[in-house]
């Protein structure tokens, strides 16, 4: 079979992810079968993005769980992972900025878990290759689960009984901190979730969405540009590219040049750890990928986040700044703030008050059915506050203030809408036409 050169990039992508860990395998074949996955998620893209040896086994899966949930990987027995990714929340805490021990805040908004096992790289700006490498941080930083050190840690959860049976059980060893990450990375591996109402559609339900959200899809792949980040196709589930782009989030309250320039000589170490405590516990935070790879065109780059669930997962962006989707829609349609580092893809959008209902209807379309009600309840709560729009700047977004010129050729506008063609990942299309 011949892979269409789409998967060979999501491949490429894969196996280039940072392999740092004692605990991770020497590569990264691709793994056996896939447990039953819903509509929208890919076995392929689940073979390729679970390491070989690293499977979610039920008993790693049910450690991790366990693990995930557990207040005394922290320092004082407050907080758990859970603390900041409640699983009925969609993963999040719902604030724009986490807390850790002690009610401290770091500098940044949670992320889901859903679906994290199929990023490229872990964290905002993805100073994490794996997430056994990711899993160990959070209970090492101060200002979230507190730890002073692995041994710390070890020792903690070795003189608790059951976890010296359940590592035993599981790993047939005492416990130790790479298999704590193993295992909470297992339970991560089954937080896999598609099943969206968009899911349906694009299977070839057309009833699935209203005339108004079909409307938000085809805005969003044409006029609103958002696709050349958030593609959403059969080898782009995600709706994410993976990559790091500044887009000029929070960029009023940065001086980026001079902040780089002591940056610079600040990431000394650079290792994950050095990064973590700099991205979560100071003014750096802001310089997002740089932090990581000291290029200069990566200030202010953070990471293409999923837009699956992104309807029960606000407020958003790295700072949890923008509270609704509405917001969101008014920061790119004004071609967000300038800064020397904005992406080139970002312009003003000269999108209408109907367009962006549509749009972040749309947006709505994309979480998963078993957080139906939460989803109404969210978009409720956004919709209430739709008058409060702190971000709108309808003069720019309309070309008539600023100097950001006339709107670009739209390049997609004679393209069929990706929606009409009728496949996306390995599902078959109901009703719709197959591409060969
Ligand atoms: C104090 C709150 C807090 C705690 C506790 C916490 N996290 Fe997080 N988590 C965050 C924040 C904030 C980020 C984003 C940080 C960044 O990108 O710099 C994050 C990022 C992540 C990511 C990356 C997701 C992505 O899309 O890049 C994963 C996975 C994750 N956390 C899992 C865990 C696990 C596992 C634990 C427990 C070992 C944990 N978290 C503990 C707040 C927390
Ligand atoms: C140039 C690439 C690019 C384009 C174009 C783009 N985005 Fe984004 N998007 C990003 C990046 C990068 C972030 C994270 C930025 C940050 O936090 O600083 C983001 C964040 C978001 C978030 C926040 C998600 C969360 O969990 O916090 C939403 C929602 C979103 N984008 C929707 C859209 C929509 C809708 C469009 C089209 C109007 C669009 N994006 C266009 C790159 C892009």
């Amino acid at each position: 079979m011949r892979l269409p050169s789409g998967v060979v990039t999501v491949l490429a992508v894969v196996l280039n992810s940072g392999v740092g860990l004692a605990a991770s395998p020497p590569s990264r074949q691709a793994s056996a079968t896939p447990p039953p996955l819903p509509p929208g998620v890919s076995a392929t893209l689940w073979r390729l993005s679970v390491p070989k040896g690293l499977e979610p086994t039920p008993e790693r899966v049910a450690l991790g769980e366990k693990l995930f949930r557990e207040k005394r990987l922290s320092v004082d027995n407050t907080v758990a992972c859970m603390t900041c990714h409640e699983p009925e929340f969609g993963f999040t805490d719902g604030k724009p900025l986490s807390e850790g021990v002690k009610q401290q805040k770091v500098m940044r908004n949670s992320p889901t878990v859903l679906n994290a096992l199929f990023n490229a790289t872990q964290f905002w700006d993805g100073r994490a290759g794996t997430l056994e490498d990711q899993a160990k941080l959070p209970i090492l930083n101060p200002r979230e689960m507190g730890m002073p050190d692995a041994d710390t840690v070890m020792k903690k959860v070795r003189g608790i009984p059951e976890y010296v049976t359940d590592f035993q059980a599981v790993f047939g060893r005492e416990p130790t901190f790479d298999d704590l990450a193993v295992a909470i990375a297992a339970f991560e591996r089954m937080q896999f979730s598609g099943d969206a109402r968009f899911d349906r559609f694009i299977m070839g339900d057309s009833k699935a969405l209203t005339a108004s959200e079909k409307n938000g899809w085809a805005l969003f792949n044409g006029k609103a540009r958002c696709n050349s980040c958030h593609a959403g196709n059969a080898v782009s589930p995600l709706f994410s590219d993976q990559k790091f782009h500044n887009i000029g989030v929070a960029a009023h309250k940065q001086d980026f040049v001079t902040l780089a320039r002591k940056g610079v000589q600040v990431v000394r170490t650079g290792d994950e750890k050095q990064i973590d405590e700099l991205a979560l516990n100071s003014e750096f935070s802001e310089l997002g990928r740089f932090l990581v790879t000291k290029q200069e065109n990566d200030v202010g780059s953070f990471k293409t986040p999923t837009l699956r669930n992104v309807g029960i997962t606000g407020p958003y962006m790295h700072d949890g700044s923008l509270a609704t989707l509405w917001d969101v829609m008014d920061h790119y349609n004004k071609g967000g703030v300038a800064n020397p580092y904005l992406d080139g893809g970002m312009q003003r959008l000269g999108l209408t008050e109907p367009e962006i209902d549509d749009l972040v209807a749309f947006l709505f379309t994309l979480t998963d059915t078993k957080f139906d009600k939460l989803n109404k309840e969210q978009l409720a709560k956004q919709r209430a506050r739709k008058n409060t729009r702190p971000e709108r700047d309808t003069a720019i977004a309309m070309g008539k203030k600023g100097n950001l010129g006339d709107l670009a050729p739209n390049p997609d506008l004679n393209v069929k809408n990706p929606a009409d063609l009728g496949i996306y990942g390995d599902v078959t299309p109901v009703t719709a036409t197959k591409q060969r």
